[in-house]
């Protein structure tokens, strides 16, 4: 039987994606109801290297659910991934008689968070928080609902002006090591094409397709380029497509940081309380050192060293509908 935990730490570390408010609220509520008392750490493990921290209670979680970005603030610490930064992080959970972690990050915090726990005797469990949806262990992570609906609205709004000038856009989403957003706001947008980290596309390819839908009499086109590909980013792709093929006026727009902003959609938010809820209720059952997911719709825990090391793979069905439907 595993000792009742008491007091335990919440933190948001990584890029920032909506929804995590919402995480970090059911975690206080949970908590407090199974009468734990609770610690929110600011900037991730950067507070928790400083000592930067305070007591988080029912009422102070409030209105915070629908606000994109994250109340507890976050960082990437390089100090974290040094002995010696770890050490005085385990000082200030020490200090504060903290018996527990809650993580609510990617898969640099699992990394962390991984490395910590083989180090020092203190149970964990993370929660998947990123717009980029690469986490092994879970359908969907908080953020990524959010970001694909941005990056949607404002591929619509391309497709204005690029209808009116009968011009080719490349737009760029983010997604450095996987095209989940790129994928889903293509087939979302109607784009024509996408160029993802796990697809080999190359230019010819890619300016054959766009040949094929001039030749269907296609009078405007929008690509979306993943970060990641491995043609380029999205200007030196337009570039590179320029030269071969100059039917249409090409133009580039780089959607950034718009796509980590906002306030979390429904799916968002449901998701965010189900995943903070259920880390709360994995720390009573005894579970550590585990990610929340939700898989098939259960709430599932996968090991931190699953979670880190094995890949998401895309749905080929949904690249094989994508392109069909695409002309
Ligand atoms: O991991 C989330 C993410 O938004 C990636 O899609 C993107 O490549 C990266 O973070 C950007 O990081 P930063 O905000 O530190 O520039």
């Amino acid at each position: 039987m595993s000792k009742e935990i008491k007091r335990i730490a919440v933190f948001t570390s990584g890029g920032d994606a909506p929804g995590m408010n919402a995480a970090v609220r059911a975690v206080v509520r949970n908590a407090s109801f199974h009468d734990m008392h609770v610690y929110g750490i600011r900037r991730g493990y950067e507070g928790m290297i400083d000592g930067d921290l305070e007591r988080l209670e029912r009422r102070d979680v409030g209105n915070i659910l629908h606000r994109g970005g994250t109340v507890l603030k976050t960082a990437r610490s390089q100090r974290f991934m040094t002995p010696e930064g770890r050490r005085s992080a385990y000082e200030t959970l020490l200090a504060h008689d903290i018996e527990a972690c809650i993580a609510i990050g990617g898969n640099g915090t699992f990394t962390g968070a991984s490395v910590f726990t083989e180090e020092y005797d203190i149970p964990f469990i993370g929660v998947p928080g990123t717009i980029d949806n690469d986490l092994y262990g879970t359908d969907l992570t908080i953020g990524f609902d959010t970001a694909v609906n941005t990056a949607i609205e404002a591929v619509d709004k391309i497709r204005d002006t690029a209808d009116s000038h009968n011009r080719l856009f490349f737009v760029e989403v983010m997604g450095r090591h996987a095209g989940f957003i790129a994928l889903n706001t293509a087939i979302g947008s109607g784009a024509a094409s996408a160029l993802i980290p796990e697809t080999d596309t190359t230019i010819e390819e890619l300016v054959e397709f766009l040949k094929m839908g001039a030749r269907r009499k296609k009078l405007f086109s929008v690509v979306i380029v993943a970060e990641g590909n491995k043609n380029g980013n999205a200007s030196e792709i337009a570039a590179q497509v320029k030269e071969k093929f100059d039917f249409y006026d090409t133009k580039v727009t780089i959607i950034g940081h718009l796509q980590r902003g906002g306030s979390p959609t429904a799916l968002d938010r449901v998701l965010s309380s189900r995943l903070g809820f259920h880390a709360v209720e994995g720390l009573v059952k005894g579970h550590k050192n585990v990610m929340t997911g939700l898989v098939n719709g259960k709430i599932k825990y996968t090991p931190f060293s699953e979670a880190i090391t094995k890949s998401k793979n895309l749905d080929n069905d949904l690249v094989r509908m994508a392109e069909i439907l695409a002309l």
